[in-house]
């Protein structure tokens, strides 16, 4: 007798299988178009379990009916809508990405719309066997990357994923988004506790970076952030870049501290003290976390040099910000 979790995991593996199988049929042939538009090789496309959800109503529901799967639990585990008259595929004419948990097990999907219909992405409905905030995209492949580089790289997307994986970069893993949670950063800190986080060239990208590497410091997690040019993703960026610019950039992640001051300083400028003042304010609280004494020591003379402050100013206030906060 299988386990109401294992039976989940057997329909939605049935699933990908037949989204796979649909991508290499006439029918898929947009989407092999749309994949290959977007520079997506072969091998990637078998390493990702890529597929494609027909256009019509309910190709997926017969499948799955005529499989043994009961309509009730077509629905339950969000491949299906229940109408009056019948039963509707969540995924329609669209580009499918399988997500797994950690053990490489198909827990739900995202869906890509080839066109501009939104949402862009529609991914399984939150529930049971679908949780956004506790998975790590491709988290199972790049495992093996991450443990033999003894880091890991954090992307928003999918796509960047397949994309950077593709032209060499085995360990990466993206949260599906920019809401990266304490979830998440505690499944990949059982894997690496140094995280360079590549989010998208845009101000969401770089706020949601400053928010993921306070969750993971906060976990005891060694997070830098890695600058991606405006307007682009880490996809955009390794296309244009190739590997090789795409190491210099993770080359040149920087500790929160030095992105919070870029931040605040582009934002209040140091023309005055009082400018100077509220830069220090923004970055207090980060300089008072780190908690190693030689990062300390380097994130308060770079803060001092570029304050044009004396560093022992920037330890005194350190100190009563400790102290006030404790
Ligand atoms: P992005 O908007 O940055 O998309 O969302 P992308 O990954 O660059 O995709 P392309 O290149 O336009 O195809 C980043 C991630 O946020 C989630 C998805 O996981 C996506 O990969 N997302 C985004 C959604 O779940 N739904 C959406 O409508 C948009
Ligand atoms: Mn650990
Ligand atoms: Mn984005
Ligand atoms: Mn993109
Ligand atoms: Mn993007």
């Amino acid at each position: 007798q299988k386990s109401k979790k294992e039976r989940a995991w057997e329909i939605y593996g049935l699933s990908r299988d037949y989204y796979r199988l649909l991508l290499s049929k006439e029918v898929g042939q947009r989407a092999m178009q749309y994949l290959a538009k977007r520079n997506l090789t072969k091998t990637s496309q078998e390493t990702f379990q890529l597929g494609y959800a027909p256009a019509g109503w309910d190709a997926l529901t017969k499948y799955l009916l005529s499989k043994g799967v009961s309509r009730d639990e077509l629905v339950k585990l969000g491949l299906a809508q229940s109408k009056e008259n019948g039963c509707y595929d969540r995924f329609r004419d669209r580009v499918i990405f399988p997500i797994w948990d950690s053990q490489g097990r198909v827990v739900g999907f995202g869906g890509r719309t080839m066109g501009d219909d939104p949402p862009k992405y529609l991914n399984s409905p939150e529930g049971e066997y679908f949780n956004k905030g506790k998975l790590l995209y491709a988290l199972h492949i790049s495992r093996r990357g991450i443990r033999e580089q003894g880091f890991a790289v954090l992307l928003e997307g999918y796509i960047d994923v397949v994309s950077v994986y593709q032209r060499g970069v085995t360990n990466a893993v993206a949260s599906l988004g920019t809401a990266f949670t304490r979830e998440q950063g505690r499944l990949l800190m059982s894997y690496t506790h140094n995280v360079v986080i590549a989010y998208d060239g845009d101000a969401a990208g770089v706020k949601a970076a400053i928010r993921a590497a306070e969750i993971l410091q906060e976990l005891g997690c060694k997070a830098t952030i890695a600058t991606i040019p405006d307007g682009m993703d880490p996809d955009d960026f390794i296309q244009a870049q190739g590997l090789e610019g795409w190491s210099n950039m993770i080359a040149k992640a920087l500790p929160l501290v030095q992105i919070k001051l870029l931040q605040a300083v582009k934002q209040y400028g140091i023309g005055n003290s009082a400018s100077k003042q509220r830069i220090l304010q923004e970055v207090l609280p980060n300089l008072a976390a780190v908690a190693s004494s030689i990062e300390l020591e380097e994130a308060v003379q770079h803060t001092a040099t570029v304050l044009q402050v004396n560093w022992e100013t920037v330890l005194d206030e350190i100190k009563s910000y400790r102290i006030n906060n404790r």
